[in-house]
């Protein structure tokens, strides 16, 4: 199969929404990382996206909606979630919630997108062009990270082309992901837990709700299935918070620490975020191990530490 690279324009999405009709898989941008779409009622489309990305399939998928409106048809609603929805969405930010009816509920998914769990991951993006498909598609989207399981999340179509070319059917090319990390996972099914940092401060969010938020405890039966540690991996090792490259390694930047590259001269964390993915891309690119400076862990670089711990992390 050749992948189509649709323009972002009317065209673009409604071809890219009528390949998601015909049970294609299209790559799509959102505000934090290109998401792989399949219609998240179509179970044959949906275990397209488990093949394609070679992901184990007892890994759950986020299911995309264009409104609050239209997640409360999936999900059951409650009054923590709708103070946090009302806050952060369209935004980088994902609740888990009871699926609504239980696993043999009316809500129509495919069985294969929560992995038989009881809950729903859901999320209302804020990308223009994730908004405009999701409204000219009109039905939920499945959608994990564009990326092959295991690999460096996509922030551009290239990104996206590189690991998955030929695989899916297209990617709607909407440049670089503005927040460039995925989005923060709040659990609500019980009390409120922290299940991934992402693209919404945790700090925000305990704002928001006026308690703290306990980050999941690894035991615990609802911890996200995928948060597998040895993710977002380069081929190449990757060493943390060092001050300078050993010889043979390539060194990525932050604030005063300068590198090969930088995620950020100026020591800013949104800057750094956007630009996390691309250089860990291009530096894994040179083939050479790389060493990356330290970075604060609040705000957003409590998200970027994650993604740089699983990156650093023994391969399993
Ligand atoms: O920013 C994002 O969230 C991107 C864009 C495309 O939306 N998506 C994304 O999906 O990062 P993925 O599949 O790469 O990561 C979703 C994570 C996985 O670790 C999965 O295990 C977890 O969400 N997850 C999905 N459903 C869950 C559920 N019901 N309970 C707990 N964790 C869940
Ligand atoms: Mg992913």
């Amino acid at each position: 199969m050749t992948t189509l690279r649709l323009a972002p324009d009317p065209d673009g999405i409604a071809h890219a929404a009528a390949l998601l009709t015909a049970g294609d898989l299209v790559a799509l941008p959102t505000e934090t990382v290109y998401g792989l779409g399949a219609d998240a009622r179509n179970g044959r489309a949906v275990a397209a996206i488990f093949d394609a990305k070679g992901r184990p399939r007892f890994n759950p998928l986020i299911v995309h909606v264009p409104d609050i409106a239209t997640a409360e048809r999936y999900v059951t609603w409650s009054d923590d979630a709708d103070r946090i929805a009302q806050a952060f969405w369209p935004g980088p930010l994902t609740l888990v919630l009871p699926l609504r009816g239980g696993l043999h509920g009316d809500h129509g998914l495919s069985d294969l997108v929560t992995a038989g769990l009881g809950t729903l991951a859901i999320r209302v993006p804020a990308h223009p062009l994730a908004r405009d498909l999701l409204r000219r598609f009109d039905g939920p989207v499945a959608a994990p990270s564009a990326n092959p399981s295991g690999r460096i999340s996509p922030t551009t179509a290239d990104h996206v082309l590189d690991g998955l070319s030929g695989r899916i059917a297209a990617v709607l090319d909407g440049g670089a992901c503005p927040v460039g990390l995925e989005s923060t996972i709040l659990g609500l099914a019980d009390t409120p837990r922290l299940l991934r940092p992402g693209g919404v401060p945790v700090e925000a969010l305990e704002a928001c709700l006026g308690a703290t938020i306990p980050a999941v405890d690894k035991s615990d039966p609802i911890t996200a299935p995928g948060q597998l540690l040895s993710h977002y991996a380069p081929r190449a090792a990757v060493r943390l918070n060092a001050d300078a490259a050993r010889p043979g390694e390539v060194m990525l930047g932050f604030g005063a620490v300068p590198g090969d590259d930088t995620l950020s001269a100026s020591g800013d964390l949104h800057e750094a975020a956007a630009a996390l993915f691309g250089a860990l891309h291009r530096l894994d690119a040179t083939g050479q191990p790389i060493a990356v400076a330290p970075v604060p862990d609040h705000g957003l670089g409590r998200a970027i530490n994650d993604r740089l711990r699983r990156a650093a992390a023994p391969r399993g």
